[in-house]
């Protein structure tokens, strides 16, 4: 399958593509060099044997930073990696954000692929090219978007993944629900993450829905300045609290998902049913609804998000399950908002 973006760039996307084929679709390129997660080089080392440039990095989310990305650039310099290299990413969205952004700025950049091993990365992070790196608590606050050459997914590399990290990956699958695809939450709703976990086949095949919907919406949108926004459903609150709190990405979303069903109530027509429905999905699939937040921790984070406008932020809200809207939202109203809701206190705790 070949996903057309309107750049200059194809991205290649191999639904069952195995690893040992990994010096084949390579061969036009002068040197390989795999960026690979610890953990998926742990759980899975022989695989690599074979490989000659192998760079294993610690991942996690304090690994996607400028000083490590500068690490890698040394490794990829004494290795002698050029133009005509190919990197690839094998891990979770750490490392595709983090070696998407080394291989865009490295020698003005240089062809890349992934291969993603998390459920959050080959329904998400692995599609779109947006890359980067966090600074402080400032997440993705550097970065590039360049699509990647590659995609390659192969299954054998979920054998050895946690089943939170299932739990955390649903939360994306979930959000593409909410935005945009009415159909895809009712099949989520007749299902549970137990058994996404125990049928491969059920999950290559949400995987397969959830690319269609991205490069559908990034095809229109590459850059991000209109419908790829709705992409940020619950990211806005969801990055704020992921860094304070230390949650998982999606966790975080969940919760941020839940606090901009609240907000599309209080703003427009979507309704306390559909926010229960939300709810219990999320629940469904062992992702948080609830945290213990600072409001006056997220509110400042929320100001330094990169998606602000001046004294405003485009919020993602619901018009219902399946349809979203961009509305721009100034400090002084999310202020106002976030007392309304919180007040209640029947979700975030919010002190
Ligand atoms: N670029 C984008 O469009 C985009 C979209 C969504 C999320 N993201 C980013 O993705 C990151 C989160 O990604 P993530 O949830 O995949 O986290 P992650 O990359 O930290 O992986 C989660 C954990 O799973 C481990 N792991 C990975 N694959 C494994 C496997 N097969 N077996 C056993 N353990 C394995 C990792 O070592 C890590 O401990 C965040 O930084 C987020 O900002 C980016």
């Amino acid at each position: 399958m070949i996903i057309k973006v309107k750049t200059d760039k194809k991205t290649k996307v191999l639904f069952n593509f195995n690893f040992k084929n990994i010096e084949k679709i390579s061969k036009k390129y002068n040197k390989l060099i795999l960026v690979v997660d610890h953990n998926v080089y742990k759980y899975h080392s022989s695989i690599f044997s074979e490989i000659e440039h192998v760079i294993v990095v610690e991942g996690g989310e304090n690994t996607k930073t400028l000083i490590e990305s500068q690490e890698i650039i040394d490794k990829l310099l004494k290795l002698g990696a050029d133009k005509n290299s190919l990197i690839i990413g094998i891990g979770g969205g750490v490392i595709t954000d983090l070696v998407g952004f080394v291989a865009s700025i490295y020698k003005r950049g240089i062809p890349f692929g992934f291969i993603p091993t998390t459920v959050l990365c080959a329904v998400d992070a692995a599609i779109g090219g947006k890359n980067g790196v966090n600074q402080g608590l400032i997440k993705n606050c550097i970065g590039t978007i360049n699509q990647p050459d590659l995609i390659l997914y192969d299954y054998q590399f979920f054998k050895s993944l946690p089943e939170v990290e299932f739990s955390n990956g649903f939360a994306e699958v979930i959000k593409y629900g909410c935005i945009c695809d009415t159909e895809l939450f009712d099949y989520l709703e007749s299902y549970d993450l137990q058994y996404f976990i125990k049928s491969p086949v059920a999950l290559q095949m949400v995987v397969q829905k959830c690319l269609s919907i991205k490069a559908k919406i990034i095809q229109k949108d590459p850059n991000d300045n209109t419908i790829r926004k709705t992409l940020n459903f619950g990211h806005t609150i969801g990055h704020a609290i992921e860094k304070d709190l230390n949650l998982k990405h999606g966790f975080a979303v969940s919760i941020g998902m839940i606090y901009a069903s609240q907000l599309s109530i209080l703003k427009g027509e979507f309704t306390r049913d559909e926010l229960e429905r939300v709810s219990e999905l999320l629940q469904k699939y062992e992702l948080p609804i609830t945290e213990n937040v600072k409001s006056s921790s997220v509110l400042s984070l929320i100001t330094n998000d990169k998606k602000k406008n001046g004294g405003s932020i485009d919020f993602i809200l619901l018009k219902s399950i399946g349809e979203s809207e961009i509305v721009t939202l100034t400090f002084d109203e999310i202020k106002q908002d976030f007392k309304k809701i919180f007040n209640g206190a029947n979700s975030l705790s919010f002190a």
